[in-house]
């Protein structure tokens, strides 16, 4: 097969710089779970003969093998309204959304829904997401030994909310504290599992909720904690409301502490000049959810901006509110919404974002998004001719970049052969 991974973020180097590794015919070679190396096939295959140990080689030639996606933000209980029609997001909210999420109650719906989502999530190519789960402290065990099973990196959160929202989804701030606790205890750095304190968003949490949330996130060294943030306008006007005080929507996070290095806050659309410095001097990352932001005629993600002032970016699906499971699709619109601002988004920054990137924004550069030896082998084999005109396409391609650029607009679940984590193969595609 061969082989590509990034090494550097392409936005920051100098043209001719070089910030990624391609092999023609290369090698990946795995043990215990990590990569140990990353090259030339014939150069590693006669260095390890040499030094007479011996591999056992699958075979993926004419595919391309790439480190797992990686998504940055999204909600396993909203799998089941994906493609809900008609509203923006606070109809489709109470609509869709909360109705669904009420029905978390019982276990055995979240276990289903977790285990279809994982796979789908393997059946896309991704192997690392960071996730929202409901109100239910039991939707948060359906969602980790999920993932756990499936031996995927994973990052998820207890939903707090105490307000604007329907009883049967409210805990209250107390609660909502003692709760987050408790579960940080019991999964937070189990296995491949990380805790993320989850307040929903401002408008659905008390000041004394979120005040507690910042309480938690000082208490802990490495939690993460995950957020919504000026998505849309009439959502920015709520929180003016809700929040008098504040001098603007991040503004209301800042105050109680939630922004940081290993804070995620999803969208980023209306923030000023000071907000994104803030963001800047904090370390504090952007999911960049492009199907979402379209669905729900949201707005227009400024990557540039955000590349320009070193604000860490992640990109992210937002299933539900988000359209596709497929981080291709999700590379595909996120091409679009920038050329909609005037902005642009290459291939190889394209697919450094969704891996090197995010694993970047997330903290988690040490341990995957490229294959760099040590790191844990979590990795996916392309097919980039799945379909017949993606055949036909690929034909026309004159070089990687222009391979990569069709396989993101054209590219979908169907380009996923195989997904691998920890060096386990976990999804093959069946031949057609
Ligand atoms: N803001 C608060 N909750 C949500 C949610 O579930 N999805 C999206 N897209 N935005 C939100
Ligand atoms: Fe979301």
């Amino acid at each position: 097969a061969s082989i590509l991974h990034f090494t550097a973020n392409p936005a920051q180097q100098g043209d001719d710089a070089q910030y990624y590794e391609y092999f023609g015919d290369g090698l990946l070679v795995i043990k215990s779970g990590h990569i140990r190396d990353c090259g030339d096939a014939k150069e590693l295959l006669a260095s390890y003969q040499a030094a007479g140990l011996s591999l056992d080689v699958t075979d993926y030639s004419g595919k391309l093998i790439m480190p797992g996606f990686i998504d940055t933000h999204t909600h396993y209980p909203q799998t089941d309204v994906i493609g809900s029609y008609g509203t923006q997001l606070l109809d489709w909210l109470n609509t869709y959304t909360f109705p669904m999420e009420a029905r978390f109650a019982d276990l055995d719906l979240a276990n289903d829904v977790a285990n279809f989502f994982c796979d789908e999530l393997l059946r896309n190519g991704t192997t690392t997401a960071m996730v929202f789960a409901t109100v239910h402290e039991n939707s948060i065990d359906a969602i980790f030994n999920a993932a756990n099973s499936r031996d995927m990196r994973l990052i998820a959160g207890k939903v707090m909310m105490d307000r604007n929202a329907p009883e049967n989804l409210c805990d209250t701030a107390q609660i909502s504290y003692q709760q987050s606790r408790d579960l940080i205890q019991k999964w937070h750095g189990k296995d491949r599992l990380s805790y993320a304190i989850t307040p929903r968003f401002a408008p659905t949490s008390t000041e004394k909720q979120l005040e507690l949330a910042g309480q938690l996130f000082a208490e802990f060294d490495d939690v993460y904690l995950q957020s919504h943030v000026a998505e849309n306008t009439d959502e920015v006007a709520w929180v003016k409301e809700l929040f008098p005080w504040s001098r603007s929507y991040l503004d209301v996070y800042d105050h109680y502490g939630l922004l940081g290095k290993r804070a995620m806050y999803a969208h980023c659309i209306y923030l000023d000049e000071q907000d994104r410095q803030r963001m800047a001097d904090t370390q504090t990352a952007m999911a960049f959810c492009p199907t979402s932001n379209l669905f729900l005629g949201s707005g227009l993600f400024d990557m540039n901006t955000a590349q320009v002032m070193g604000i860490p970016v992640g990109m992210a699906t937002d299933v539900g509110g988000g359209t596709s499971f497929s981080m291709l699709q999700t590379l595909n619109e996120a091409y679009k919404v920038l050329q909609m601002n005037e902005q642009s988004l290459s291939p190889f920054q394209a697919f450094y974002q969704a891996t090197l990137g995010s694993a970047q924004s997330l903290q988690l550069e040490h341990k995957i998004g490229n294959f760099e030896v040590g790191k844990e082998a979590d990795f996916i084999v392309l097919d980039l001719t799945a379909t017949p005109l993606m055949e036909r396409r690929m034909a026309h391609t004159h070089n990687l970049k222009e391979q990569l650029f069709a396989l993101m607009i054209l590219g979908s679940d169907r380009n996923i052969q195989a997904t691998y984590t920890m060096g386990e193969s976990r999804y093959q595609k069946h031949a057609a």
